[in-house]
């Protein structure tokens, strides 16, 4: 696997395989890489011929509060993660290639109204943040494929949504989201959850799947159930930051004829914020028919 800290020569190289007539597929990350995010480079090895994977903390996503400081990084771990299952390039860019010109003035991606909503409200400039550094990732890395994991739902939308308007030239594949074996999402934030929160953290999966459960029973009280999900996470002892019905495309409230739904939920824990969600289809058919 070659390694690129350099927009330059990562171009460089990706040129000569360009000219070779490959296929390119990016996995972006912010590294502290486990079972999920290789997943992400298998599914992504098995439609492309080189595949680049790009680690980088993205300041700019976080906000003032948030964990940027201490999100966990492990770039030799990494590395050595990505050699192993033979990734073929590495992009493991420093701040100032990313930023040459600082954040502050920083030229931004933003896609508009479904940023504000779910993930947005409760952190604001977040969702800016990551498109502003997809897009440049887009620009350096010129994808075939990119491929994003479905536990960020709304990520993955926003994302899809700036390909389409910025008319992008890469395709957006899901990756499925890989669990512990008591349901928790695989995610870099899960070592944040000490020894007595981890055994409890699973009950927002659990939640997730009760609602699923209640609206495949026929159920479509959907602002009701939300709020009984997110007593069942309080009683676990979380803070919660959403649960909520959507529809699967346009994130907006769920509908009570809306047939691809999908249930997010977000919460705190003491040390870390963690989201997780499914989508299914709805049944015709509800419980007072
Ligand atoms: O999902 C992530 O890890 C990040 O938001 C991404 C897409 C790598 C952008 O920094």
């Amino acid at each position: 696997m070659q390694v690129f800290h350099h927009i330059r020569s990562m171009r460089e190289a990706l040129s000569e395989v360009r000219r070779e007539g490959k296929r390119i597929g990016l996995v972006a990350t912010m590294g502290n890489l486990h079972a999920a995010h290789l997943a992400l480079v298998r599914q992504a090895q098995a439609t492309c011929d080189c595949v680049v994977v790009s680690i980088f903390v993205n300041r700019l996503q976080f906000g003032l509060n948030e964990d940027w400081d201490k999100y966990p990084r492990t770039l030799n771990e990494d590395t050595a993660k990505l050699a192993a299952i033979g990734c073929d390039f590495l992009f493991c860019p420093e701040e100032t290639e990313m930023y040459p010109n600082g954040m502050d003035g920083q030229t931004r991606v933003i896609v508009p109204t479904m940023t504000d909503i779910l993930c947005g409200a409760s952190r604001p400039g977040h969702f800016e943040g990551v498109t502003t550094v997809v897009a440049k990732l887009f620009n350096i890395i010129e994808p075939d494929e990119a491929v994003f994991g479905i536990k960020d739902f709304q990520q993955l939308a926003v994302i899809r949504r700036m390909v389409e308007d910025l008319r992008f030239p890469v395709q957006i594949t899901a990756g499925e989201i890989v669990r512990a074996e008591d349901g928790l999402a695989l995610s870099s934030r899960n070592s944040f959850l000490d020894e007595d929160e981890r055994p409890r953290a699973s009950q927002l999966y659990k939640s997730l799947r009760w609602v699923e459960a209640q609206i495949l029973e026929g159920r479509r009280d959907y602002m009701t159930l939300a709020d009984e999900a997110a007593e069942q996470l309080e009683a676990a002892g979380f803070k919660v930051d959403y649960m909520s019905i959507r529809h699967s495309r346009t994130l907006m409230p769920a509908a009570h004829d809306d047939r691809e739904v999908t249930i997010l939920g977000a919460m705190y824990t003491r040390g870390a914020r963690l989201i997780d969600n499914i989508s299914m289809q709805v049944p015709a058919g509800t419980l007072e028919e």
